[in-house]
């Protein structure tokens, strides 16, 4: 059986199993040959250009296991009787660690300092503090509740939303009142046609004033010219792993927004998660030789 698989690190873990042969394609350069052979594709992390097109020669596909949490590359063009399973789980620690990074990077004017610092100014000021907010979690799965985890212990209070309303999780309707009385609103939904633009000028108009908006889902969820409108005005503060554009061009007016800390889609790129999908490939990959039920396969109701 052939895997194509997205690093000679994957391939390792899945060097004793019988009858399957790895073919290493990690997205750069063009993809290897005898993709009509794959039956199963773990694709590199940065989703490839030409992902429906690839998927489309693969004929033998039967399970594409994503190293990421998010599908959207996958899930609109995935062939007929072909699995798609994510990686839920694999981020929880990076991600959540990532939030609650910015978060107090935003709060307590880090960004500000490190630019002083680079001046040799003592740039002494007060700063606002992450004790005492509310933390709006929108989009609350396993992402969230690890990111709940590590913020117990901040003498923050924690508000949950998802789409499927559970005990202690609110409903994606009650959104519009929720959001006026939070500090910081964390966003960890995944890239749906639910979720597209669903942050716009209105939900923005309903933050507070000097709220921060911490983006770890992805940037299409945001309308970005909506956000800059906010930052330019001072009125809100961001915190953004994602952006629409990915990756942000220089010399895009979000760069140079006041308040605003970007970083380069990097909260799960660590050497946590990359433990945790080795783990993750190996044991799905038994799963399936044994035709045993896949874990984390995306359903209709994703
Ligand atoms: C990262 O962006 C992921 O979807 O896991």
């Amino acid at each position: 059986m052939k895997i194509w698989v997205p690093s000679e690190a994957a391939a390792e873990v899945l060097a004793d199993l019988p009858d399957v042969e790895c073919v290493v394609f990690d997205g750069r350069g063009p993809a290897p040959k005898g993709a009509e052979e794959a039956e199963v594709w773990i694709p590199p992390l940065i989703p490839v250009q030409d992902t429906p097109e690839l998927m489309a020669r693969m004929k033998r596909l039967r399970l594409v296991q994503t190293v990421t949490a998010g599908v959207e590359p996958y899930r609109p063009h995935l062939p007929q009787g072909v699995t798609l399973c994510n990686a839920r789980g694999v981020h929880d620690a990076g991600t959540a660690e990532w939030a609650v990074g910015a978060m107090i990077a935003v709060l307590r004017d880090f960004p500000a300092f490190v630019d002083a610092q680079r001046r040799g100014e003592w740039a002494y000021h007060y700063t606002d503090v992450l004790a005492d907010a509310r933390v709006l979690i929108v989009g609350y799965g396993s992402i969230g509740a690890a990111l709940e985890r590590r913020l117990d212990g901040f003498e923050v209070e924690v508000v949950r939303v998802a789409r499927t309303a559970r005990e202690g999780v609110h409903p994606m309707e009650e959104l519009d009142t929720l959001l006026p009385d939070a500090d910081v609103v964390v966003l960890l939904v995944p890239a749906t046609a639910h979720t597209a633009g669903m942050v716009d000028a209105g939900f923005l108009a309903r933050m507070k004033d000097g709220a921060l908006l911490v983006n770890a889902a992805r940037g299409a969820v945001v309308d970005t010219d909506a956000l800059v409108a906010e930052l330019v005005s001072g009125r809100l503060r961001a915190a953004l792993d994602v952006t629409d554009p990915e990756p942000l061009p220089g010399g895009h007016p979000l760069w140079n927004a006041p308040g605003v800390f970007i970083t380069p889609h990097v909260a799960g790129s660590t050497p946590a998660s990359t433990r945790r999908v080795l783990r993750l490939i190996r044991s799905q990959l038994l799963r399936y030789l044994a035709g045993e039920p896949l874990k984390n396969v995306i359903t209709e109701s994703y």
